[in-house]
């Protein structure tokens, strides 16, 4: 599936940056294709926020993003036209006070909001709202942004690989992986209309000076994991250790960049305090964890295939979150009467 062809996927909500990147003036970001400007300005109904317009000035072309801030509107850096949040150009300096903007003079404009220290938007009319973060403001948690990164793979690649069991004894046996234990263990799979919920146990390594969850000298102890995924590209990782009673729970949005690129975010929420670990130390210990699932899904095809008629992949038992993925991205397509687009025969990857 080529992300950027499937128009439906326009039409859900996608994190972009962290919010307080605007405080440096306007930043561009491409999604799903599309090249946007996002900045901190006058919104519709008169309130301040982040703004998400596309990036290209209706006079020369000339990238917004260039430009700056001021009083609430964007300024082209080029001849200096100015659009405020409604995408509409409101001044031209060049011409007489008074004389009329001309008509259609404007640039597009998308929905564009703050949710959990992120700037999120929708390039169409939303099928659903962004997914609940429960425990994003609830005071037993700290939120620590952990991830902001660029990986060339499409956002199924990283969807499913976040829910495949059994990538964890190869993948990560440098790390919490079990070489000798390649059987994986099954999940407890719910489908809701959204996408699903998936718990299992799974017995883990636990080096204890680095993983600060049990407070003991036990080699393993197990996690309890109350997963979710999303349509189309969020997903919740609900770590517990019932050992320490500790909560690692980490939330990711794969924000599909174009067919080949996704911009991860990964937020993770802690029930401990920065004086039992620090965020450093959180970051330092997930970060050769995420490094290693970057190197393989960047070895991977970036064109996932939704339609599993179409052979061309193998799969096993312990794929089938992925297969429930492929199935209800598939049925999606359908129901907008979209065909999958694929990759063309002879077009290197
Ligand atoms: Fe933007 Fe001329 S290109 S003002
Ligand atoms: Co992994």
């Amino acid at each position: 599936m080529l992300v950027t062809q499937q128009p439906v996927l326009r039409r859900f909500w996608y994190a972009l940056m962290p919010v307080s990147m605007l405080d440096a003036g306007p930043q561009p970001f491409t999604l799903l294709g599309e090249r946007l400007v996002l900045f901190l300005g006058k919104k519709e109904g008169g309130n301040d926020g982040p703004v998400a317009l596309a990036d290209r000035c209706c006079h020369r072309t000339a990238q917004l993003s260039k430009g700056w801030v001021e009083d609430g509107t964007i300024v082209c850096g080029y001849h200096g036209w100015r659009y405020d949040g409604s995408g509409a150009c409101v001044c031209i300096p060049q011409q007489a006070a008074g004389a009329p903007i001309p008509a259609g003079a404007r640039t597009e404009a998308y929905r564009c909001q703050e949710r959990y220290g992120y700037v999120w938007v929708c390039l169409g009319e939303p099928l659903q709202d962004i997914p609940t973060f429960e425990e994003d403001g609830d005071p037993a948690y700290r939120r620590i942004f952990q991830f902001y990164e660029q990986w060339r793979t499409s956002p199924l690649r990283f969807m499913e690989n976040s829910f495949d069991n059994s990538h964890f004894s190869f993948v990560h046996k440098a790390n919490f992986g079990m070489l000798d234990q390649p059987k994986p263990s099954s999940y407890r799979l719910e489908q809701t209309e959204w996408g699903f919920e998936a718990e299992t146990v799974v017995p883990i390594n636990n080096p204890p000076a680095g993983h600060r969850v049990t407070g003991t000298d036990k080699p393993t102890t197990i996690r309890h994991l109350f997963n979710r995924w999303h349509l189309p590209f969020v997903r919740r990782f609900g770590c517990t250790y019932p050992d320490s009673g500790l909560h690692h729970i980490i939330y990711n949005c794969a924000t599909p960049i174009d067919d080949k690129r996704i911009q991860l975010v990964q937020w993770l929420y802690r029930n401990d305090n920065e004086a039992s670990c620090s965020s450093e130390e959180l970051i330092a210990w997930d970060a050769p964890i995420t490094r290693e699932d970057q190197e393989i899904l960047e070895a991977t095809d970036y064109d996932a295939c939704v339609d599993t008629r179409r052979r061309v992949e193998f799969h096993m038992e312990s794929d089938k979150p992925g297969l429930i993925m492929r199935k209800m991205l598939f049925e999606l397509l359908q129901r907008h009467g979209e065909e999958e687009q694929f990759r063309p025969a002879g077009v290197p990857l």
